[in-house]
């Protein structure tokens, strides 16, 4: 199934640019990054661990199937997240490494 999230044509017009992918898309200041992937997609806003095509879905912070990376900080949901001029936006492809937070110092255990 293909869906299409065009703009409507009694929408204001677009005041910022965001980066998706590398490219450059119009955007509204304040539209939920949600929404201007599911514009800009071919049918898949990202893909989980195994694969498989997410997409946003209850647009409101509750399922994370809207994870994507906004200016090098992965697994943010972008229901929640207001575009901002020149933001750069990565659709997130399976699961991001956890950022090193090992203690020094700390006991490990031997096991
Ligand atoms: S669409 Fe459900 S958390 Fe973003």
């Amino acid at each position: 199934m293909i869906v299409n999230f065009s703009r409507s044509r009694f929408a204001p017009p677009t005041n910022i640019r965001v980066i998706v992918d590398g490219q450059t898309v119009p955007a509204l200041a304040d539209e939920s990054v949600a929404a201007i992937l599911l514009r800009t997609c071919d049918g898949a806003t990202g893909h989980d661990h195994a694969g498989r095509p997410r997409a946003p879905y209850c647009m409101m912070g509750i399922c994370f199937e809207c994870v994507a990376i906004i200016d090098g900080a992965a697994s943010l949901r972008t229901c929640l997240i207001p575009a901002r001029d020149g933001m750069s936006i990565q659709r997130q492809n399976g699961p991001c490494p956890l950022p090193d937070i090992s203690c020094q110092g700390q006991a490990k255990n031997s096991g």
